[in-house]
């Protein structure tokens, strides 16, 4: 290979079947970016080992805390709605909270109106317009019925398992007791081997 003038001063003396080496330098750039990751390494190891900066799960603890506060969830299982223990399920005559609960039950993000009929009226789940219930027609119970599902039935949480605060849920029960009655087109017909009579108040 040809060698240029200028390239003399940066040959090494040393040569392998006739493969020659130039000391060239590194770029500039190139080499602040590697001064940064070191200094970044360092103050990652001293951050995150010596001072004590949060692990990977207490992150993951952090944001799960977070997450729950926010969706006003706690850990408990069972058949109670979840959320704040003194939460006091209604419903509302409010017609600002029942237009919001109309929202929700209509919206794709919760998926009510795809199993229980635009109207309520009743497809895959139940009609939710009689006065016959299979889990009971109580704010509390309709409440925990949303909150917690049927998954066996094919209800996951919340309609579509995308959690919603409990004020949210106490709109879209204050919908649902606002449509009792409307009888609307298509009514589906209760199972009577499992509903009761039940009225809401
Ligand atoms: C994938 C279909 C599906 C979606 C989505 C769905 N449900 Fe249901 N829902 C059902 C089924 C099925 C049942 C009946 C469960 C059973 O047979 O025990 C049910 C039951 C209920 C009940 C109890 C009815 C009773 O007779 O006691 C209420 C209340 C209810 N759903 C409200 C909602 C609301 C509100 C939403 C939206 C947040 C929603 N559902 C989304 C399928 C669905």
């Amino acid at each position: 290979m040809k060698i240029l003038d200028d390239e003399k001063d940066l040959l090494l003396d040393h040569e392998y079947d006739g493969i020659r080496e130039l000391d060239n330098h590194m770029p500039v750039w190139w080499l602040w970016l590697f001064y940064f990751t070191i200094a970044w390494g360092v103050g990652y190891m001293v951050y995150y080992y010596m001072l004590g900066g949060p692990s990977q799960e207490e992150l993951y603890e952090m944001e799960m805390a977070a997450a729950e506060e926010k969706y006003n969830l706690d850990s408990g299982g069972g058949t109670e709605p979840q959320g704040e223990s003194d939460f006091t399920w209604a419903y509302l005559d409010d017609e600002a909270r029942i237009e919001e609960g109309k929202e929700i039950f209509m919206s794709n993000n919760n998926l009510c109106y795809t199993c229980h009929g635009s109207n309520g009226e009743g497809l895959v789940g139940p009609n939710l317009t009689d006065d016959l219930w299979i889990h009971g027609c109580s704010a509390d119970e309709m409440a925990a019925s949303i909150i917690e599902g049927f998954p066996d039935k094919g209800m996951i949480a919340y309609g579509s398992g995308a959690p919603m605060s409990n004020e949210k849920v106490q709109s879209l029960i204050s919908y649902i007791a606002s449509i009792q009655g409307t009888d609307p087109a298509g009514a589906k017909a209760a199972d009577m081997s499992r509903a009761q009579p039940c009225t809401i108040e």
